[in-house]
């Protein structure tokens, strides 16, 4: 095990949580193909790391994710925490289409912990509701009941706006609230962090290595790769792929003493926030987890959050 492997408490849930998670989303080929015995081989790795924060959901290979962590993690159920999602409807006529009624996140959420093969699940998080159903509250309601019923432990929300993530922490029903939170998207430290942490509601930053531009390995030929189903070949072409393969450039300067690659200064930089308890990269493999494992153990040097500070201020060169 990593003996540096470093531990927070998720905001109000009392969760004592590994500093870096895993995030299963490439688990499900959502980012190009994937072969099971890869994804497995992360999951295994990040144990052995003492990573205990594993996040997934219902949507992720419409199941697949779910399916697949429920079998790997038998008998070592105590070792993790398991965080869902529910909301987004994956199959049937509704693919594609959000739902939050009360009926049906009842019903999926017994789904997942049959996929999951366990009793409880730790987090459930709602997945991308808008500010209405945030404020509207039946939903809270459903996980509520869920959580006296022992089906959850906590809840919280995961959220694509700032207005969604202010709603939440206005609300005050969230345990916790996952946002997209990187070097090239930092938005939520403005305007969400400041409210969340004083309102104790524990943050998990996703996407920290921008789907992999700020790991520094890719360039714009790379567009060519993304094709498909892999979500990339939707955003990652043309001038705007370019730009923010720029800016990464622009940021090359982190990698020096422990941090040997971008990626691990990138994950770091999340955990520079206080208000950050987790961050989860997906890792496609062992070797991708054990690279980002290391970041437990960076501190970006406050000269170099300066010089961040400042790119960002001005939005970087290009
Ligand atoms: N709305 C939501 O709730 C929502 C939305 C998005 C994500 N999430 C959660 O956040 C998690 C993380 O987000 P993400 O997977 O989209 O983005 P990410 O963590 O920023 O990037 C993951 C990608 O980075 C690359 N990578 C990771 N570690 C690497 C390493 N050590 N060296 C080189 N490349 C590496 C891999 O790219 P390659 O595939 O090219 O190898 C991997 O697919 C998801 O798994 C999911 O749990 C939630």
């Amino acid at each position: 095990m990593l003996a540096l492997m470093k531990y927070r408490t998720l905001g109000k849930t009392g969760l004592r949580v590994s500093t870096i998670g895993l995030g299963t989303m490439v688990h499900a080929g959502h980012f190009g193909p994937m072969k099971d015995s890869e994804s497995l081989g992360a999951i295994e790795a990040a144990l052995d790391l003492g990573v205990n924060f594993i996040d997934t959901s219902d949507a992720y290979g419409a199941g697949y994710s779910e399916t697949q962590l429920g079998q790997a993690l038998k008998g070592k159920r105590d070792q993790v925490i398991i965080a869902t999602k529910g909301g987004n409807v994956m199959v049937g006529p509704n693919r594609g289409k959000r739902n939050f009624e009360p009926d049906y996140i009842s019903r999926v959420m017994d789904e997942s912990l049959q996929r999951l093969q366990i009793e409880t699940i730790d987090l459930y998080q709602l997945h991308n509701p808008t500010v209405e159903v945030i404020e509207r509250g039946a939903v809270w309601e459903v996980l509520e009941r869920a959580k006296q019923a022992g089906k959850i432990r906590h809840y919280g929300v995961s959220i694509n706006s700032m207005d969604e993530g202010i709603a939440a922490v206005k609300d005050g029903r969230a345990e916790t609230i996952q946002v997209e939170y990187n070097l090239l998207a930092q938005e939520p430290a403005e305007k969400i962090f400041p409210l969340a942490h004083q309102a104790n509601i524990g943050i998990i930053a996703r996407v920290p290595l921008r789907r992999g531009i700020l790991t520094g390995k890719m360039t714009v030929a790379d567009e060519l790769r993304f094709t498909g189903e892999d979500l990339r070949a939707r955003s990652f072409k043309g001038e705007a792929f370019a730009k923010e393969l720029a800016k990464a450039e622009e940021l090359r300067f982190l990698v020096h003493g422990p941090a040997k690659t971008l990626g691990q200064a990138a994950i770091a930089f999340c955990l520079a926030h206080p208000a950050v308890s987790v961050v989860i990269p997906g890792a496609r493999n062992a070797e991708q987890m054990r690279e980002n494992g290391v970041a437990a153990e960076i501190e970006i040097a406050t000269a170099d959050l300066a010089r961040i500070a400042e790119l960002w201020r001005r939005g970087f060169a290009n």
